[in-house]
């Protein structure tokens, strides 16, 4: 029996990048045992679901995105007992537990591509994307990688291009193909039966690619010093991405799924709101990432509108991010500073009180900027470094994440930045996240009632109210007013310090770039 609520109501999700996380053995990358050692943190800091990048087997190319046997654990990660005993520490504190799915891609090295590549005769051979060349030799069409170059790379041995819309180490699955389908059914029923609750799918938006394979429209003209992001993005990709028969693929997901309750949660990067909309209606995904906030610059206006139009569209449809392994960090790309920081909680304020699920980047509770890399990048496209450098728990060497060299190069974040210097000071980033959190708690109203939105003349004045909760927040760079309707409002949280935040009758005044919840008594 199904109860009508799904448990991840009311929940807020945290990513842990693993191999920036925690490191248990002193090899310099994050594992499973580590990630154990910092779960009495999470459940402090008040995280219902602990998401966990790919830690399967994997050759690295694009750190463990490339997986080479989606039913195991790599050994630079741990072992499956160590996932066994991760998953019962994490139910064990009450908390839920989602792994990474990536059905776009297999490693070059899966066994499934190498079979395919050393038989182009034979069934497994279908398993992929294949085509001849164009006339002139090329590729075999204008599809480019995200990563930059063709989408495509030539097999010498048998003439044919296979289909890469990343890099060409990793191969794009046919999910035409009824077997590359019954693969992933029993993938999913694999982590299911080792009680997982959720998955995070890769890619969501890609699996499905035109049948004739034919050219995406050029909007743009492209120049070599773009970057492979600025590249893929001049083209129209009407025929590689977001494929209506994409839908297909996660109502059958819902069907292997959907018994047991287990959340799919899509990283869908498609035209909003409507586009997105469609990967959560009824039957087919639970949840979509909405990455567009977590790619923009400090754009409030641009900000409130998309996220107003998208949580309409998909009122409990949406997992609110402005933070993920993908790209710079929020505090760093909303302006740097003191400003990155408020400006990020302001944000973030907001979409406790939006329907749907938000997740938190591990880090993002310390208000931290990107950090700086000594090194060369490990990034095959170099802006994602700065996101993925590791979690500052101490002002020890390496910031207490490993004993020894971690696997990327960085500076040591000052001390201000560690969380063990961030619980002990109750006025920092810290502590506000974890109030925020526990807020969200404590007043199920922010997420459970129905919720209406405020009239507001300022484009950059966002308000809403749900039951006894009014939210409202003002991301312009000027304190303004709010009128509420009746007096009897009471400030229960302030993404700045309460300190600074009047509140008179029935009007309310807010700080520049500041987020008020307010609770009628
Ligand atoms: C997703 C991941 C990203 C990865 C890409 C290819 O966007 O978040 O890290 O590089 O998929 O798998
Ligand atoms: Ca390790």
């Amino acid at each position: 029996m199904q109860s009508a609520e799904p448990w991840w109501h009311g929940a807020v999700g945290y990513e842990v990048y693993i191999r920036s996380f925690a490191d248990s053995n002193g090899d310099g990358i994050g594992d499973l045992p580590g990630v154990i050692t910092k779960l009495d943190y999470l459940k402090w800091l008040g995280v219902d679901i602990v998401w966990l990048t790919p830690f399967y087997p994997s050759p690295g190319h694009d750190h463990g995105y490339d997986v080479s046997d989606y039913c195991g654990v790599a050994s630079r990660h741990g072992t499956i007992g160590d996932f066994d005993a991760l998953v019962s520490e994490i139910h064990g504190r009450g908390m839920r537990v989602m792994v990474d799915v990536v059905p776009n891609h297999t490693s070059i090295e899966h066994p499934w591509f190498s079979s395919a590549r050393s038989d182009p005769s034979g069934p497994e051979r279908q398993r992929y994307i294949w085509a001849d060349p164009a006339p002139d030799g090329g590729p075999p069409n204008n599809w480019l990688s995200h990563f930059g170059g063709p989408a495509w790379t030539l097999d010498e041995a048998s003439g044919q291009y296979w289909c890469h819309l990343f890099l060409s180490e990793q191969p794009d699955l046919n999910w035409r193909n009824p077997a590359v389908r019954d693969d992933f059914d029993a993938i999913l029923q694999w982590w299911m039966d080792r009680g997982v609750d959720g998955f995070r799918v890769d890619v969501a938006h890609a699996l499905i690619k035109d049948a004739e394979l034919r050219d995406n429209p050029q909007t743009a003209p492209l120049h070599d010093s773009m970057h492979p992001f600025e590249a893929f993005a001049a083209f129209d990709h009407r025929h590689d991405l977001d494929q209506p028969s994409n839908i297909e693929i996660f109502e059958r997901w819902r069907q292997v799924c959907g018994p047991q309750q287990v959340m799919l949660l899509g990283e869908v990067n498609a035209p909003w709101p409507g586009g997105m909309a469609r990967y959560v209606a009824p039957g087919a995904l639970d949840q979509a990432f909405f990455l567009r906030p977590a790619m923009m610059g400090w754009d409030p206006g641009l900000l409130l509108q998309m996220l107003r139009s998208m949580h309409d569209a998909a009122p409990e449809g949406v997992s609110w991010v402005i933070s993920n392994h993908d790209r710079p960090r929020p505090v760093t790309r909303f302006g740097g500073g003191e400003a990155g920081l408020q400006r990020s909680l302001a944000v973030t304020t907001l979409f406790m009180a939006l329907g749907g699920t938000p997740f938190l980047y591990q880090g993002e509770e310390l208000g931290l900027p990107d950090g700086v890399l000594r090194g060369d990048h490990y990034d095959p496209v170099a802006i994602r470094d700065g996101c993925r450098t590791p979690m500052p728990w101490d002002a020890g060497p390496y910031n207490g994440f490993s004993a020894g060299t971690p696997w990327i190069d960085s500076e040591t974040r000052p001390q201000k930045q560690t969380v063990a210097s961030q619980r002990d000071e109750p006025s920092a980033p810290l502590h506000r996240y974890r109030s925020l959190l526990g807020l969200r708690r404590s007043h199920p109203d922010m997420w459970q009632a129905p919720l209406q939105w405020l009239d507001s003349a300022d484009p950059l004045v966002c308000a809403l109210r749900r039951g006894s909760i009014t939210v409202v927040a003002n991301l312009s760079p000027e304190p303004t007013s709010f009128g509420l309707d009746s007096s009897g409002w009471q400030i229960v949280y302030s993404s700045q310090e309460v300190g600074s935040v009047s509140n008179s009758s029935d009007i309310v005044l807010i700080p520049a770039e500041t987020t008020l919840v307010l609770k009628t008594s």
